[in-house]
């Protein structure tokens, strides 16, 4: 059977039937937004390749902590840049930690606002890496090694100092092999049992990160993440990353980068059964800003698109710079 007794546009022809028929929807509960937390009195920066996107003093972070909780929004994910780095990053575990300092802020303004926090060391490192490193030189370069089982340490120490402030949500994003089962068992032994980890279990070394780290100030001194992020060519190493995290306890798993990664993102909402979470990372969301500041594309209907591409392709949330816009533009239609 088909044409002419298969008609499709039978099903498109007016908005009460495209609606009857609509697959996928997004909700201001999928959305999780990232903010960035920093030392000082006043500061709210705008982040150069991030245009509406800031930094927030603790004084200023009331105001945008009160605008996403009225949106609707459920939860804030956390970056923090310290006023110090050291080479083990003791700021990311300091018990008056920029993150910490700001999660128990936004918990007593906010007690049902879902803090995450980022668990990861590279904002709080002066060599910028997500561990501890080892340098030695070779043919006159600086080759820089990022230890593996001695960073889980200081990240356990992260995760644990950040629950201890409040956090409801711990996400490690270090990509050092055993991560979650370290963080998984301290939080335990520090009577964290019913904390969550919302794991960044296949996280790719991207070119998408670039406005984050000048946003977070966490780029690598030397050398690149490419010793532990993914390679952007593997999928199938995605299956064996995830499996790794389910067994060593996540709660949620998380793809990341998420517009260049659906069909990752796909196949692991098939093979597994938790909760999906998709990054639309910085540089996902400063190209549609800089394309629409410029005129060339409608924002909201490329933003919206972009994000309903991620539902489609099995996110069950979206961390996304766009959620308070987002929450607006779903709140008019
Ligand atoms: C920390 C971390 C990064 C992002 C989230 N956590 C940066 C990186 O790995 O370099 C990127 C987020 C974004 O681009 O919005 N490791």
């Amino acid at each position: 059977m088909g044409f002419p007794i298969v008609r499709h546009r039978r099903l498109r022809q007016s908005a009460g039937i495209r609606n009857m028929v609509r697959e996928t929807h997004l909700n201001v509960s999928d959305f999780i937004q990232p903010i960035y937390v920093t030392y000082g009195t006043g500061v709210k920066q705008e982040i150069s390749s991030m245009p509406g996107v800031y930094r927030f003093s603790l004084d200023t972070l009331k105001e945008e902590v009160q605008e996403i909780a009225e949106l609707g929004i459920p939860a804030v994910l956390l970056f923090g840049i310290p006023d110090t780095k050291d080479a083990v990053g003791s700021s990311a575990y300091a018990e008056n930690g920029i993150v910490q300092e700001a999660t128990r802020l936004i918990k007593s303004w906010y007690p049902d606002l879902l803090v995450i926090a980022d668990t990861c060391l590279c904002e709080f490192t002066d060599h910028g890496h997500c561990g501890m490193i080892h340098t030695h030189e070779r043919d006159g370069h600086v080759c820089v090694d990022v230890l593996n089982d001695e960073s889980l340490e200081l990240l356990v120490k992260t995760a644990v100092s950040q629950a201890e402030a409040g956090a409801d949500i711990i996400a490690p994003s270090n990509m050092m092999d055993g991560f979650v089962g370290a963080i998984r068992a301290g939080l335990d032994e520090a009577g964290f049992t019913h904390i969550p980890i919302m794991s960044y279990s296949v996280k790719y070394a991207s070119g998408f990160y670039g406005p984050f780290r000048e946003a977070a100030d966490s780029a690598p001194q030397y050398g690149d993440r490419k010793a532990y992020q993914m390679d952007p060519a593997n999928a199938r190493e995605a299956l064996r990353e995830a499996e790794t995290d389910v067994l060593e306890g996540a709660d949620m798993l998380m793809v990341k980068p998420s517009l260049s990664y659906l069909d990752v993102m796909r196949t692991i909402k098939d093979q597994f059964d938790l909760p999906l979470v998709a990054y639309n990372v910085s540089g996902e969301y400063a190209m549609v800003k800089a394309a629409a500041i410029n005129g060339w594309i409608d924002e909201e209907k490329v933003a919206m698109e972009i994000l309903l591409s991620m539902k489609r392709a099995g996110a069950d949330m979206i961390i996304t710079y766009y959620g308070k816009d987002a929450a607006r533009w779903l709140a008019v239609r």
